[in-house]
């Protein structure tokens, strides 16, 4: 983390879990843990499934707990059976969305022009990305990590002006360590999000890499939190299983704050 210049965000990726009731009953736990502590050193996501938005976006409220939608549609509207605009998000409350998650590259089809034209609708409709990346087990053994991960954030954020930058964080996810239990080592975390830092710089400024968020996510729990968040590089964290319990959510957000 480097807070100087830049946001450290600590956000919970939920998945397909949750209904409404078990969704209510979560975000009353997570401010239950949060209550009294001083936790203004990081943001606090929530990213929920969308029948989960509006329960949550109304328990949080009053609460450092922000919320966040799991996919987006790049169409404003339209014949789009199933699907969920950004202004639909936009007008429940919704702040952040998260774009081109793995399991989305990997089982329904995503692509990174897909990702791309998320992207923009979001962030013309005002949503906050959390743009991920990330390279499988295969590429890293190959030996081409940087290739996968560089070409995924120039291709995702084509067209995306600097302006637009100011609301976009960066998750680097490798796709191996995401649900096995396999952190990738703080050290090659902080590498992989430093040459993302690297490809920004190229792409827009040094100054606005500088200031870009960008959050390690696989397996990152209540023990391994305070280590992976100690790099430079690595600005918070995108976190699937721990995000759902309270105490270990609570934990990892209180080592964001040392
Ligand atoms: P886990 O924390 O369960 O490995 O999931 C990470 C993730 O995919 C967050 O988006």
């Amino acid at each position: 983390m480097k807070r100087s210049v830049r946001t450290t965000v600590i956000a919970g990726n939920w998945k397909m879990n949750k209904t409404p009731k078990e969704a209510k009953a979560l975000v009353k736990a997570i401010k239950a843990e949060l209550e009294g502590k001083d936790v203004s050193k990081c943001e606090i996501v929530a990213c929920v499934p969308y029948v989960d938005l509006a329960t949550v976006i109304k328990e949080a409220k009053g609460s450092p707990v922000k919320v966040g939608a799991e996919n987006v549609h790049w169409a404003e509207s339209g014949a789009f059976t199933g699907e969920i605009s950004a202004a639909m998000l936009k007008e429940i409350g919704v702040e952040y969305v998260i774009i081109g998650h793995s399991e989305r590259r990997q089982y329904f089809g995503e692509t990174d022009q897909t990702v791309n034209a998320r992207v923009k609708a979001a962030l013309s409709a005002g949503l906050k990305v959390i743009l991920c990346v990330g390279e499988l087990l295969a590429e890293r053994e190959e030996g081409v990590t940087a290739e996968v991960v560089s070409r995924q954030v120039k291709i995702d954020l084509l067209g995306v002006t600097k302006e637009q930058m100011a609301n976009v964080i960066i998750a680097y996810e490798p796709v191996w360590a995401i649900g096995t239990g396999k952190t990738a080592t703080s050290d090659q975390a902080d590498e992989v999000c430093g040459l993302i830092r690297e490809v920004l710089g190229k792409l827009y400024t040094k100054k606005l890499a500088e200031a870009t968020t960008i959050q390690y996510g696989g397996s990152m729990n209540a023990k391994n939190a305070e280590e992976l968040l100690s790099k430079v590089n690595v600005d918070g964290g995108l976190i699937g299983g721990a995000s759902l319990k309270a105490p270990d959510f609570a934990t990892i957000i209180a080592a964001a704050n040392k």
